[in-house]
């Protein structure tokens, strides 16, 4: 009797995300306990529909850029990123790589199929010897990483770091989700304040959202360093 193990192991489920204007499905393995890098936050989601949109207008908009997505969790935003065409990093804690790995690897052919490639890195925010700074990027992406004190000044140090060329400063695409608590309130704004010294802060309206993928709970923000 012959025993076929399990190729994915039973405490994983997926989630399908459409990228309409490919017509591809993603499918995107959440544990089903875990840390906050274990699943999809909507963030992600209206980041990664963003992007899409932005290829509705421009169909070559992401085709061969390279793009840096940190503190990415299941690599949502970076994934769609890829299969639009782009050559992406997807970045997040040692601990989340497996489960990026793994996702990059069910969605190999829809990465590739419009060119398109995405690997996985540890970069720890705020880690000034990472390798990742020896390659320069043109887009970077984050959702959702404004959620803990400690991380606010690692995150800006690191968002620093990546648009320090003097070539060409990546533009960089952020989404948060506000959430209801005066403690979530406060470290978004101090972190906004940090940020508009360094960087100049565009705010994207909603109606240049994906109309299904928007919120007025979730800021979407493009930011260059003045
Ligand atoms: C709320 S989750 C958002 C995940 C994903 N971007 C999304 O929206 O679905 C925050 C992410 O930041 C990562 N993170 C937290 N602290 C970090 C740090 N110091 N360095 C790198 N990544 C970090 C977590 O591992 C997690 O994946």
């Amino acid at each position: 009797m012959s025993y076929k193990k399990p190729s994915h192991p039973n405490d994983l489920f997926p989630r399908e995300i459409e990228i309409e204007i490919c017509l591809k499905t993603l499918k995107i393995y959440q544990k089903i306990e875990g840390d906050v890098n274990c699943v999809v936050w909507d963030a992600s989601l209206v980041l990664a529909k963003y992007l899409e949109i932005m290829c509705q207008y421009k169909s070559d908009f992401l085709s061969g850029l390279r793009v840096l997505e940190l503190g990415a969790g299941l690599g949502v935003v970076g994934l769609t990123a890829a299969t639009l065409g782009a050559q992406v990093t997807i970045t997040d804690l040692p601990e989340a790589l497996p489960l990026i790995r793994l996702n990059i690897n069910e969605n190999k052919s829809k990465i590739g199929s419009m060119g398109g490639y995405a690997t996985a890195e540890s970069l720890i925010w705020g880690d000034q010897y990472s390798e990742i700074f020896n390659e320069e990027y043109d887009l970077i992406v984050l959702a959702d990483c404004i959620y803990y004190e400690e991380a606010i000044e690692q995150l800006l140090i690191t968002l620093q770091l990546l648009s320090r060329s003097l070539k060409k400063k990546p533009v960089i695409y952020l989404t948060q989700e506000i959430r209801d608590s005066e403690i979530q309130k406060r470290l978004w704004n101090l972190f906004y304040e940090k940020l508009s010294e360094s960087f100049s802060i565009e705010k994207i309206p909603e109606e240049e959202q994906h109309s299904n993928y928007r919120s007025e709970d979730i800021v979407l923000l493009r930011l260059e360093k003045k």
